[in-house]
């Protein structure tokens, strides 16, 4: 078992059936009741693995959330808040947010909000929740299409990563995880990226080591800075263009977080390079990655267009400016840059090339 102490909690890394996991629910919950929260998928992949291995759980109740980003909004999460009101929960029981970064960021925020605080506990079971969404304390909900613009900071006791839950997900899961370990990579560590772009197969990539690795940096990360006031900011790399492409195709033809993540990644480091921040053989190489691991998107004009007004919403926003985090090398990322809407188009259109 790895261990990884943060600040507020401890990351466990390994078999959950070797983890604390059963110590820590008789020594704090024996007589607290738990709920499980998970989604339509760790419902029918990850539930019965958990109840049957752990006694204390087998008299859980369970909520599930819809799948789809469309259903991180209010109305679910309200809809819990009156289940967890009908099963009667208290300050003093607990969730466990069995599922993906929606269920780890859904469940901590109406952990977090109900009755001014209940404890959870983070199972990540996707290669992005366990890499990056469920580490960090960030929580929320999506408002219309702008994504997690409702939330608070708030962490888990514990939050236990089991690889062996991977083995349930489809391969486009693993390759939207795939984008969240690049971008931390390319904004702190050239060793990681390294490893990370030699990678020839899927068992590669989701094998334990990398993944620690990758954990160990968004720790390093969010531990310096938990709220985001400067270097946790680089950790948005990707996701200003990411998050803006990803709420433009929410009604129509969705696409997946580490898809957008990727594209935005590639959108970024081409601005990084015309600002002259990156070298073009670096930018060269980002891209190639990129865009030999995902599909690419034609961008219209009218897209280019919507895919800008939604960046103007992103919360990074400073003093009504676009702002994001650009490379200054592979490795290293410089935050709150300014970019204009002309610089955006540009980058954007030259993700159709
Ligand atoms: N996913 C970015 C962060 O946790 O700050």
């Amino acid at each position: 078992m790895k261990i990884i102490s943060t600040s507020h909690y401890e990351i466990e890394m390994g078999s959950l059936s070797e983890s604390t996991l059963n110590d820590f629910l008789l020594n704090n919950y024996s007589d607290s009741k738990k709920i499980i929260l998970v989604d339509e998928n760790t419902r029918n992949y990850c539930l019965d693995y958990l109840i049957t291995e752990f006694d204390t759980l087998f008299e859980a109740e369970v909520i599930v959330l819809p799948v789809g980003e469309e259903n991180k909004v209010l109305s679910i999460a309200s809809s819990v808040w009156e289940a967890l009101t009908e099963y009667g929960i208290t300050r003093y029981d607990l969730i466990i947010n069995l599922g993906g970064g929606l269920v780890t960021d859904m469940g901590g925020f109406i952990a977090s909000c109900y009755k001014r605080g209940v404890s959870f506990i983070n199972i990540p079971t996707t290669l992005l929740g366990m890499v990056d969404a469920s580490i960090g304390g960030k929580t929320g909900l999506n408002l219309g299409h702008y994504k997690n613009q409702i939330g608070v900071f708030s962490n888990p006791k514990v939050l236990y990563i089991d690889i062996s839950f991977l083995e349930t997900l489809p391969i486009e899961e693993i390759v939207s995880g795939f984008a969240e370990m690049l971008k931390h990579g390319l904004i702190s560590s050239a060793d990681l990226w390294k490893r990370l772009i030699e990678i020839k197969s899927d068992e590669e990539l989701i094998a334990k080591d990398l993944i620690y690795e990758v954990v160990k940096i968004k720790v390093a990360i969010v531990d310096v800075d938990p709220e985001e006031k400067n270097i946790r900011k680089t950790l948005n790399f990707g996701h200003t263009i990411g998050h803006a492409i990803e709420s433009h195709f929410m009604d129509t033809t969705a696409i997946a977080h580490g898809h957008a993540v990727a594209l935005g990644i590639c959108g970024e480091a081409y601005l990084s390079m015309k600002k002259k921040m990156l070298s073009l053989e670096h930018y060269k190489q980002i891209e190639n990655i990129i865009k030999s691991n995902f599909p690419l998107i034609q961008f219209s004009d009218e897209d280019i267009k919507d895919v800008i007004e939604r960046m103007r919403q992103d919360k990074k926003n400073t003093k009504g400016k676009i702002s994001c985090v650009l490379l200054t090398a592979i490795g290293a990322a410089k935050y709150d840059c300014l970019l204009t809407d002309k610089e955006i188009g540009e980058a954007l259109f030259h993700l159709n090339l």
